[in-house]
């Protein structure tokens, strides 16, 4: 039996796993920060070198946003403590900064709905999708992604969303397509004409339409 589907503003379960730098109680290591989970098929596969590479580069980025990451492959600690090797070898890292969770009985995969019924292993057991899940400081999950076993992920668009994020929980902005840090944002629809100038000092520009709706009022970032 699979759990059931977390949605977006839901409480991230807690567990306990065992991971290649030991035994993690996921809130507890936490603590006050955000976290990016995201999980794997197998271990010593192309794909996921790749991506466990990328982000064990990207580990200043993540801690500049106050966000730790932590991966997930169905294989064991001992599996992960070797394929590390080969991730620093074939990335060319000095370290590697972060914990692999050894799901290799798949429990966390069925908790979190993160088997992939479409890829199976050589046994014939599903394997995870590339699951992301980002979950902010208060255990709330505000990102979800499912990728396909054969589609490696885009971190630069990960970073990019909890950029985003962390943006619009404090400013009455959303952040437009392929926004990128310190671009231009749109004035949530929810506000008011009235409130614009105290909310928005630097001003707006409000695009004319066939509609004649002003809905589209476009402002420099806050
Ligand atoms: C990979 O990481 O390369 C991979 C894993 C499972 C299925 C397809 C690709």
């Amino acid at each position: 039996m699979s759990g059931k589907a977390l949605n977006i503003g839901d409480t991230f379960p807690n567990f306990q796993a065992n991971t290649s730098e030991g035994k993690v109680d996921f809130y507890d290591w936490m603590g006050d920060s955000w976290a990016i989970l995201f999980s794997h098929p197998a271990d010593y596969t192309p794909v996921c070198t790749t991506e466990l590479g990328r982000v064990a580069a990207l580990i200043p980025e993540f801690r500049k946003r106050g966000v730790k990451p932590i991966a997930l492959s169905c294989d064991t600690v001992e599996s992960h403590k070797g394929w590390i090797q080969d991730i620093k070898s074939f990335a060319k890292l000095d370290s590697f900064d972060y914990p692999i969770i050894a799901d290799d009985k798949r429990e966390l995969a069925l908790k979190l709905n993160m088997l992939d019924k479409d890829e199976l292993n050589s046994e014939g057991i599903p394997l995870t999708c590339r699951a992301v899940f980002v979950v902010d400081d208060k255990k709330k999950l505000r990102l979800s992604i499912l990728y396909p076993a054969t589609t490696g992920r885009n971190f630069d668009e990960i970073l990019r969303v909890i950029d985003s994020l962390h943006l619009t929980q404090t400013k009455s902005v959303a952040t437009p397509a392929d926004w990128k840090q310190g671009g231009n944002c749109m004035v949530l629809p929810t506000v008011k004409a009235e409130d614009v100038p105290r909310l928005f000092p630097s001003g707006i520009e409000t695009v004319e339409v066939p509609s004649g709706k002003h809905y589209l009022r476009i402002t420099p970032q806050p």
